[in-house]
């Protein structure tokens, strides 16, 4: 059985032309004109894109107390209402757990993943069990690994260790990602904040100002520029970070960053809403900012010192954000995203004239997909590349709101934010999984997508570090002691 994408016009990072599509077996089969098939999807007036691929979410993550709310069958249904084709969830041992045996856990998550799927896997603590442990994740394909800079006495990770495994990182052909914000300066701030009597949500936006996510962001980058790896710096909020991540990349360092569509779209001023269920349900790490660190990360996407928009999808419901009730630091960290991510950028970056709908792509799929070696299998339009598709309608609309979404928590905080431009077909490997307003993929139609070390960036960087290595200097007539 074929189907056909047809009257359209394709999108891809690079290029737009009027095409038809034709996919067979799963994949891209032709591109372009008068193309037939099996199955006929109309396109006119649309774009046909590469689906998106959301670098950032944690489904069923046990995290401070409790398990996200959205675990991977409803977070990639969610995920396919929007335009998502793939999530690249964090595998996360507890301090102490092996990585193998924590990716045990993640395995026995994904069974009725409606999408594809990789993993990132943190990196919690440090010893030689970790050391040994990483070489067989990345044979398992899992070439990406986090660190979390903040979250002391839980996550966090110190310098001594970051270093050590940022080498091990490199030296395997991997990738380093960090959250990049100073923990003990968070873990001094917040306690100085409840001892003060700020224990509401905005005491959370206060302990976690932009200078504990600027100095971090520098940290992570000198460390990996001395241990030679690539570096992704996750979630990255503001100009103090962004400023770090621009240098570094003016200076030739391999650094990217990734913007949520949250700190895009959502300010701080949520925090100070009357309502406390309105400001917890919108605690995350970091929190959102101001107009000025908006107004910079925009103009890093456009200007390409910025990377990818993720969501970091984390859901807590209404009941589970309550256990911060008198303590804004027992608030689980984490909002939802999903089916938001791709309207959301529309509206707010194509439609408003900051992106161009090729940037759109380059965004929230293409560069990602490079980033992560899985190009162009995800992230193109190309014949033999998976057809991980979206048919986006421009011109339609509607109010963002809770009810009625694939997520599973109470609330959105997007609630009646207007959109226009929306997915009109999601395809899932060619089989149609949102068909204008409804879900038709089946649980379990996600595949584990496994990632080959050493791309292009790792082999650059190699060969620098190669040719830089300390070396003893050959010298003759070397002077005998004491004449
Ligand atoms: O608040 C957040 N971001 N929760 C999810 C965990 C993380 O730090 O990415
Ligand atoms: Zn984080
Ligand atoms: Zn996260
Ligand atoms: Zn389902």
């Amino acid at each position: 059985m074929s189907t056909v994408i047809k009257g359209g016009t394709v999108v891809t990072a690079d290029l737009s032309y009027a095409a038809d599509v034709l996919i067979e077996g799963g994949r891209i089969a032709a591109i372009g004109p008068d193309l037939s098939g099996d199955t006929v999807l109309d396109a006119v007036g649309c774009f046909i894109m590469p689906g998106g691929i959301d670098p950032h979410t944690h489904l069923e993550m046990p995290f401070m107390g409790t398990y996200s709310a959205d675990d991977f069958e409803s977070g990639t249904r969610a995920a396919l209402a929007g335009g998502t084709t793939m999530v690249v969830d964090f595998a996360l041992p507890s301090p102490g757990q092996g990585l193998l045996d924590a990716l045990k856990m993640w395995d026995n998550k994904v069974a009725r993943a409606h999408c594809d799927f990789s993993y990132h896997m943190a990196v919690t603590w440090w010893g030689e069990q970790v050391f040994d442990e990483m070489e067989q994740i990345v044979r398992r394909g899992i070439t990406s690994f986090k660190h979390f800079m903040a979250y002391k006495g839980a996550l966090m990770v110190n310098d001594d260790e970051l270093f050590s495994s940022f080498r091990r990182v490199g030296d395997l052909g991997g990738i380093a990602l960090v959250h990049a914000e100073n923990g003990d300066v968070v873990a001094e701030l917040s306690a100085r904040l409840l001892a003060e009597g700020n224990t509401g949500p905005e005491g959370h936006a206060y302990s976690r100002p932009p200078q504990v996510e600027g100095e971090a962001t520098n940290r992570a980058i000198m460390i990996a520029d001395m241990a030679g790896v690539p570096l992704y710096v996750v979630h990255t909020s503001c100009e103090d970070s962004h400023e770090a991540i621009r240098r570094a990349r003016q200076q030739g360092k391999r650094v990217w960053g990734e913007p949520l569509i949250q700190h895009l779209t959502l300010d701080e001023s949520e925090y100070f809403n009357a309502d406390w269920d309105h400001a917890a349900r919108r605690v995350m790490s970091p929190p959102f900012r101001n107009k000025l660190h908006q107004d910079s990360l925009w103009a890093g996407l456009q200007s390409g010192s910025l990377s990818c928009v993720a969501t970091d999808h984390c859901a807590f419901t209404t009941d589970q954000k309550r256990t911060g009730l008198g303590d804004f630091t027992k608030i689980p960290n984490g909002t939802g995203g999903l089916e938001d991510r791709m309207p959301m950028l529309w509206t707010h970056g194509v439609n408003t004239g900051r992106l161009t709908p090729n940037e759109f792509v380059a965004v929230t799929s293409t560069n990602i997909a490079k980033i992560l070696n899985m190009y162009p299998k995800k992230g193109a339009v190309l014949v033999g590349a998976d057809a991980d598709l979206v048919v986006w309608d421009p011109e339609a609309e509607k109010v963002i709101s809770a009810k009625g979404q694939q997520s599973a928590i109470d609330y959105n905080v997007f609630e009646g934010q207007k959109v226009k431009g929306l997915p009109r077909f999601t395809l899932s490997r060619g089989v149609l999984s949102w068909n204008d307003g409804t879900i038709e993929s089946r649980e379990g139609q996600g595949e584990f997508v496994a990632r080959e070390p050493r791309p292009a960036v790792n082999r650059a960087l190699s060969a620098w570090k190669e040719l830089t290595a300390p070396r003893p200097v050959e010298r003759s007539g070397i002077p005998v002691s004491g004449v």
